[in-house]
Formats: C-alpha cells, sequence, structure tokens
C-alpha cells in the first residue's frame, strides 16, 4: 500500500495521493444523503458514515480513504455540547471561557462514548479489505481549544488568545484535558482498525511562533509521543503554519503536512527526516486542467523523487469542487509521478 511506504519513506511506484475532505458535498451522491438527514446523524450512523467515506474511492483512484466524521464529535461526552446551524456553521453549547467553566469538563472512553465512530471504521476496513489503508483523525489540541473557547468560528481568536494570555494555568489544564481526549480517541480508532491517524491543527497558524513554541508544541508532542508506534504512523497538519516549520518539525509525527503557503521544497528544507504530505492549493481545483496539470508538475519537479513524499491538498477541498477535476487530478499525480520515480 502506497501510503503505507511513504509514510516510513519507503520507495513507491508512484506518489500516494488522498485530499483532506474527499467525501462531502462537491459530491452529488452525498448530497442525495444529506438531503435527508442531518451532518450530525450523518456520522452517528456507521452504515452511513461508511457509505460515505466509500464514495469518492469509487470514483477516484485514491491511495486512501478516511473516515467519515468530524474533530467536533469529542464535545458531546466532554460534557461541552455543539450543534452545527446552515448560517454560522459549527455553534459550541457551552464554551470555556475561564477556569470556572472548566468544572464542568471531563475526558471521555472514546471507544464506548464514540462507539459509532468505531463501528463505522471496523465497516470501512471490512469492505476495504487491502485496497487502501483507512486513516483515522483527530482535532490537534489548539485547533479544538479554539472552538471550545471560542464557541464556534472566530475571525481573531480574541478568546482564546485571552485566556492563554490572562490565565495561562487554566489555558495549560484545557490543553491538557483535550490531550488526553485526543489520545484516547485516536488509539480507539487505531484500535478499531485505523491504519494511520491525523491530528488536524486547522487553526494553529494564527498564531505566532512564540505562542506556538511555548503553549501549543508540548501538547502536541505530548499527543503525538503516546500515540506513535501503537501500530499507526501519524501526519500533524499544521495549516497556516509555513513560518513556523522549525517549531513544527519537532512535533514527533512520521509525517508533516504543509498548507500550500509554501514551496514544498522549502518546508522540507526546514522540517529534515520526515515524510511530507501536501501542498497544492485547494482552490486550483476549480480551475481548468492545464492550470492544475502545472501546478502538480511543480510540486512533483520540486520533490525531485525524494522518498515520504504524500500528494494531498494543502487543506480541505471547497464544495464548489467539480468532481471531474478531482479525477483528473488525482490521474495526474500518478502520470506524473510515475514520470519522475
Ligand atoms: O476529509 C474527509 O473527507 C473526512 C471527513 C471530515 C469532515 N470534517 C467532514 C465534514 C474531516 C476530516 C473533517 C475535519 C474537520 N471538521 C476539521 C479539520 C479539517 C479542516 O478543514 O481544517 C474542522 C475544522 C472541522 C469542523 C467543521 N465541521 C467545520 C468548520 C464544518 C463546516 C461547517 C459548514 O457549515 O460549512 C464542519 C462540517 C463538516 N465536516 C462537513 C463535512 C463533510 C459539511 C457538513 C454538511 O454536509 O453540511
Amino acid at each position: 500500500m502506497r501510503l503505507l511506504h511513504a509514510c516510513a519513506r519507503r520507495p513507491v511506484d508512484a506518489t500516494p495521493v488522498w485530499l483532506m475532505r474527499q467525501a462531502g458535498r462537491y459530491l452529488p451522491e452525498y448530497r442525495a444523503i444529506r438531503d435527508k438527514m442531518s451532518f450530525v446523524e450523518m456520522c452517528m450512523r456507521p452504515d452511513i458514515a461508511a457509505e460515505v467515506t466509500l464514495q469518492p474511492l469509487r470514483r477516484f483512484d485514491l491511495d486512501a480513504a478516511i473516515i467519515f466524521a468530524d474533530i467536533l464529535l469529542p464535545l458531546e461526552p466532554m460534557g461541552i455540547g455543539f450543534h452545527f446551524t446552515p448560517e454560522d456553521g459549527p455553534v459550541i453549547e457551552r464554551p470555556v471561557r475561564g477556569a470556572a467553566d472548566l468544572a464542568g469538563v471531563h475526558t471521555i472512553d472514546a471507544a464506548a462514548d464514540l462507539q459509532y465512530v468505531m463501528d463505522a471504521i471496523r465497516l470501512v476496513r471490512h469492505e476495504l479489505g487491502e485496497r487502501v489503508p483507512l486513516i483515522g483523525f483527530s482535532g490537534a489540541p489548539f485547533t479544538l481549544a479554539s472552538y471550545i473557547v471560542e464557541g464556534g468560528h472566530s475571525r481573531n481568536y480574541t478568546h482564546v488568545k485571552k485566556l492563554m494570555y490572562e490565565d495561562p494555568v487554566a489555558f495549560g489544564r484545557l490543553m491538557s484535558l483535550i490531550s488526553e481526549v485526543v489520545v484516547d480517541y485516536l488509539l480507539a480508532q487505531i484500535a478499531a482498525g485505523a491504519q494511520v491517524v491525523q491530528l488536524f491543527d486547522s487553526w494553529v497558524g494564527w498564531l505566532g511562533p512564540f505562542d506556538y513554541e511555548r503553549l501549543v508544541l508540548p501538547h502536541v508532542r505530548s499527543v503525538v509521543d503516546r500515540v506513535k508506534g501503537q501500530g499507526a504512523p501519524v501526519i500533524y497538519f499544521g495549516n497556516g503554519a509555513s513560518g513556523m516549520l522549525h517549531h513544527i518539525a519537532t512535533a514527533g509525527s512520521e509525517v508533516i503536512g504543509v498548507d500550500w503557503r509554501i514551496d514544498i521544497d522549502r518546508a522540507w528544507e526546514q522540517l529534515g527526516d520526515v515524510a511530507v504530505q501536501g501542498n497544492l492549493d485547494p482552490i486550483t481545483l476549480l480551475g481548468p486542467p492545464a492550470a492544475i496539470e502545472e501546478r502538480v508538475a511543480d510540486i512533483i519537479a520540486r520533490v525531485g523523487g525524494r522518498p515520504g513524499h504524500i500528494f494531498n491538498l494543502g487543506h480541505g477541498l471547497v464544495p464548489q469542487t467539480p468532481p471531474d477535476n478531482v479525477k483528473y487530478l488525482v490521474d495526474v499525480v500518478h502520470r506524473l509521478s510515475v514520470a519522475a520515480i
């Protein structure tokens, strides 16, 4: 399986490719199910979650599946609660704004509390057999903390940053508690059959390197330390983090995901001896095939045949993406990389 070889920086016959948010609203077959039930209901029905996980693999020659779930699911058993609204996206029901709010927040028993995710993983593994590996995932501590403290989407991350500055002890306690949850959640996914796990640090790029290094990175390291070596390589993806790759490089994961804001060869120089995942701008997929091919060729040329490249977008696919362009992308990555290896 190409993806597992690339994670270990072993040679491959073609560059493995999968796409963040490869399941979702850009696919009509996803929307057909979504028209009948809410997103959270879809996540909680293992048969539906498994079906939606497999939808993109029926259309495209992808090298991995990623379990259909969401980084916010653990917030329910943590006692924080959330729902989605069409206007504002995720809304956190009991945000944590200070030490006092922490009293109602607790760790979870992921295998039991999020059993529906584990059941979906087992179903997908059964369906996939040895075709491609299945990726499990979790939000990283800061990205989850940003939702838990802000209460939803945020422009400037004012609440979570104020908490960091005014009460670093409470912030640290929240980050430690989230880290416990993340470790338990990822280990439960590995036990259920996830063969690779990715930590999504989607909003970490809104921090400067000073705060990232002191207040966030130690928690990332502690999560990676406890999950690594348990049977599944770890991918750590920090969105917007290309100015802090010298810190990200010390996270300890076998694979580092990079966004599209930096040339991949420059990123790799700073990251050193790891596998690297990325880094096409997801909006490229709204352009014509020739524009897609030109940018894929640039990434593959910059990688220069180094082992350990996993092709991906620099962030998730957007709902406006034409499925035909996804097919073109996946095929062109294989075609051009075969020629380059
Ligand atoms: O990658 C995949 O195909 C697996 C599925 C997946 C989803 N969410 C499905 C989803 C994954 C890996 C995620 C992770 C996730 N969820 C992240 C990290 C990745 C990233 O993009 O940075 C984040 C930040 C979230 C939180 C979240 N969930 C947001 C901001 C939203 C969008 C809200 C909106 O209204 O647009 C979601 C909902 C969500 N998660 C959808 C999907 C397919 C859309 C739900 C729908 O059908 O309405």
